[in-house]
Order: C-alpha cells, then sequence, then structure tokens
C-alpha cells in the first residue's frame, strides 16, 4: 500500500484526511505532536476505518525527529501537511510563538523530505492569503494580499517558502488554500473538537442549540452584503479531504511539477444569517442570536471559483449546506455534555 506522511494528522482536518486515505486504500503515516489534539483521536479514527493506525509523536520543530520518520518509513511517498497553530486571535497575542512553530516545522520537514529524496507535499493554506479581495469570488489568480493576523502571515509566507524551494528543482508542491471547512464526519466520531468557548461560527451555532451558549453574537450587520453580515464559503470537511489525496496523488504521479494552488470552497458564499436559517432548516432549532458590533480583522465577503480544483483534480464538492450543518449537529450531541 502507497505510504503517505500526515503531518497534524489528529487535527480537524488532518483526521478527516486520514479516514479518507484509508478509504482509498493509503497506509498513512500519522505524527503530531499532541500540541493542539488529544491522542484520543488516534483511536476514533481506528474505530472508524477498522484499522490500527501507524501514529508517532513527533515534534516537527525537532528535525531529528523528523529524519527518525523517514528512516523508519523508507517508502512515503508523498507528505500531506497539517500541522500547525491555527487560531487568528491567538496569533495576534502570540506572534513568534506562530512564526516560529508554523514556520520552523515547515523548514525542517522540507529539508528532511529533500535529504530522504521525497519530493511531493500537499500544503494546508487558506483564503486568508486573499485579505479582502477586490472581487470577492476570487479564483487563484486573485493577488496575494498583506495579512490580516500573523497566522495568516505564516500561511502567506509558508506558500513563499515552498513556491521558493520548489524552483530548485527539488521540490513538487500542492497549496490548497481552505475557505471555511465545517462538519464532522458522519460517524460523529471526529469533528472540529473545541478547547473552550468556540471561535468559529458553526461550532458556535451548535454549542448554543445544544444550550452551551445563550446566544450568538452575529458579528457585524452593517456590512455591503445582501443582508449586512458578512459572506463566507463553506465547505464540507470530508471534501476537503478527498481533495488532498487527490492533490497528493497527483504530484505523486509527477502531474504536477513545481508549485501550484488549487482554492477549495462550495463556489458559493452565505451570510452569517442566512446559515443561522440553513441550521434551523437542517435541524429544526431555532438559534437564538443578537446583532454585534464588527469583530476585527474580518473580511466582509469572500467565496472561492472553484473552477481549476475541478480541471487540475477533477475534484467537485459532493456535500451540501444542509449536510455539513446536520453532521456539524449531530457530532456536537455525540460529545459529553457539561
Ligand atoms: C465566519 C463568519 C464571523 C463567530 C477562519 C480562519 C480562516 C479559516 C477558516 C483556516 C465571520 C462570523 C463567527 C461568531 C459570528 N481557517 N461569526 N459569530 O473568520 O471566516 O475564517 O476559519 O484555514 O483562516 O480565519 O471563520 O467561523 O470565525 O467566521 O458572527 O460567534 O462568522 O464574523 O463573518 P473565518 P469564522
Amino acid at each position: 500500500m502507497s505510504q503517505i506522511l500526515v503531518t497534524g494528522g489528529l487535527g480537524y482536518i488532518g483526521s478527516h484526511t486520514v479516514v479518507e486515505l484509508i478509504n482509498a486504500g493509503y497506509e498513512p503515516i500519522v505524527i503530531d505532536n499532541l500540541s493542539e489534539s488529544p491522542i484520543e483521536v488516534k483511536g476514533r479514527i481506528e474505530k472508524i476505518t477498522g484499522k490500527e493506525l501507524i501514529f508517532r509523536q513527533v515534534e516537527l520543530c525537532n528535525q531529528a525527529e523528523i529524519d527518525a520518520v523517514f528512516e523508519e518509513f523508507p517508502s512515503i511517498q508523498g507528505t500531506i501537511h497539517f500541522a500547525a497553530f491555527l487560531l487568528v486571535n491567538e496569533s495576534v497575542h502570540e506572534p513568534l510563538k506562530y512564526y516560529y512553530n508554523n514556520l520552523v516545522s515547515t523548514i525542517n520537514l522540507l529539508e528532511s523530505m529533500a535529504a530522504h529524496g521525497k519530493r511531493s507535499i500537499v500544503f494546508s493554506s487558506s483564503c486568508t492569503v486573499y485579505g479582502t479581495p477586490e472581487n470577492p469570488h476570487v479564483d487563484e489568480n486573485a493577488p496575494v494580499q498583506p495579512a490580516e493576523s500573523p497566522y495568516g502571515n505564516t500561511k502567506k509566507m509558508g506558500e513563499e517558502i515552498l513556491r521558493d524551494f520548489a524552483a530548485t528543482g527539488k521540490m513538487d508542491v500542492m497549496s490548497l488554500r481552505y475557505f471555511n471547512p465545517i462538519g464532522a464526519h458522519p460517524t460523529s466520531n471526529i469533528g472540529e473538537f473545541q478547547d473552550g468557548e468556540p471561535h468559529h461560527l458553526v461550532p458556535y451555532i451548535t454549542e448554543t442549540a445544544i444550550g452551551k451558549r445563550k446566544e450568538l453574537r452575529v458579528f457585524g450587520s452593517d456590512y455591503d452584503t445582501r443582508d449586512g453580515s458578512c459572506i463566507r464559503d463553506y465547505i464540507h470537511v470530508i471534501d476537503i479531504a478527498k481533495a488532498h489525496i487527490l492533490a497528493v496523488q497527483h504530484l505523486v504521479d509527477g502531474k504536477t511539477k513545481g508549485f501550484d494552488v488549487i482554492n477549495l470552497g462550495s463556489g458559493n458564499g452565505s451570510t452569517v444569517l442566512e446559515m443561522i436559517n440553513a441550521f434551523e432548516r437542517a435541524t429544526g432549532i431555532a438559534i437564538p442570536y443578537s446583532l454585534a458590533p464588527r469583530r476585527e480583522g474580518d473580511v466582509p465577503a469572500v467565496y472561492a471559483n472553484i473552477g481549476k480544483a475541478k480541471e487540475v483534480l477533477n475534484w467537485t464538492p459532493e456535500k451540501s449546506l444542509e449536510d455539513m450543518l446536520r453532521d456539524a449537529w449531530n457530532f456536537e450531541q455525540s460529545l459529553p455534555q457539561e
């Protein structure tokens, strides 16, 4: 079986990608430093797939630990690199923690891959690189803008590091720019685990629906959009996961040389108020909410042009907004409630 290294493989998108890799007949080699995800996610993945997972606890900021993985698993064909700190507002307060972790881990990984003759890497990037776009319906040619946060800057700089290293001819890179991944595995064994008060919209909606939160605050109702609230492109995490498999195989097959970027979204924009209504339609649960001031750093409107994903990877999203919200709600209900 084709072995694929997955860094941050116990995280939200990483764990769903690991499940889809196994479903597609690959053997993932999962590494994670457990700083953001509990080891119990390993057992949850095994429960879904019925297979034992190859896992090693690895600190990517320690070069020797990555080298040891490539020495233990010489047949690794490609790498999917998820591992990163990813909280926008935490990055504003602790920028050096973000620059050190997210950039040094990427540089170490690239050096180790090149030293062991590996040349295919899929990078987890983000639509945040587009900043506030001129045209909210962005394709991959939209200009990369100055980052709105140190987190967003580490994604932008990560792409630049990968682009420059690819230019040496030693690496082939596919950088996948996620829009807003939401939802969970239909078994509810894995999903977007929260550590304290949710930052993101959909986990906040599901925690409000289950009664953990009193109400949802809608951050901003005076934007220049159809109903005044922000527009985003919400995409099921399983659709995102499947795109990673297509991307890593595309690289292993030598179909992309050098560096390329691809948007991963549904291609549709939804406002915050539309998401509240969509949740109610999907679950029958009305969400109490209030209109609150804008949240600093929010982009008024951004959603993906996904024509390139179709053309290059033959990928199109399969799950509907209703699937996303229902899976997110089922996951919330599966969690122990205080
Ligand atoms: C969505 C919309 C909020 C919470 C983030 C990261 C981005 C990417 C996706 C990694 C916004 C509004 C939210 C709430 C609200 N992650 N909202 N009340 O900020 O679009 O993107 O996740 O790749 O890098 O920045 O996602 O879910 O936080 O917000 O009104 O309680 O929901 O203002 O308009 P965001 P989000």
